[in-house]
């Protein structure tokens, strides 16, 4: 009795976890553009303009080192400064990546 019943809450969490893993890929954006999205605003869709300076395409190191020194406040107390810091390196790095792949 005890034997037959114990993989059933194993069978159900699999069926569940099955379920949320397809549900999160079919509907969940990756995280580089849902962080971008932030950007859309005053950069275009995808980063593509109008708006200033077009992102899409730039290189995402380039991306990358222009966030850090927005961040830094190099480039003056602009709303660029305020707003990159808002974003950890990883944050970046994952807007920065999606961005460079956009055409
Ligand atoms: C509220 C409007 C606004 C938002 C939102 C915004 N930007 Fe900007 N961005 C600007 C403005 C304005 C400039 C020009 C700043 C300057 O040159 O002093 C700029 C400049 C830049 C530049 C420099 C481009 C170049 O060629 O010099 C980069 C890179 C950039 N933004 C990236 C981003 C990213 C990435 C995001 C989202 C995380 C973002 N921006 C969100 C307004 C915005």
């Amino acid at each position: 009795m005890h034997q037959r019943t114990t993989p059933r809450p194993l069978v159900l969490l699999g069926i569940a976890l099955a379920c949320w893993a397809s549900a999160a890929s079919a509907q969940t954006p990756p995280v580089g553009r849902l962080l971008a999205s932030n950007c859309f605003q005053c950069h275009g869709t995808n980063g593509k303009g109008p708006g200033f300076d077009t992102l899409a395409g730039k290189s995402a190191s380039e991306l990358y080192k222009e966030m850090k020194e927005f961040q830094s406040g190099k480039e003056g107390q602009n709303i660029m400064a305020k707003h990159a810091m808002g974003y950890t390196d990883a944050q970046l790095r994952a807007l920065a990546d999606w961005l460079s792949k956009q055409r």
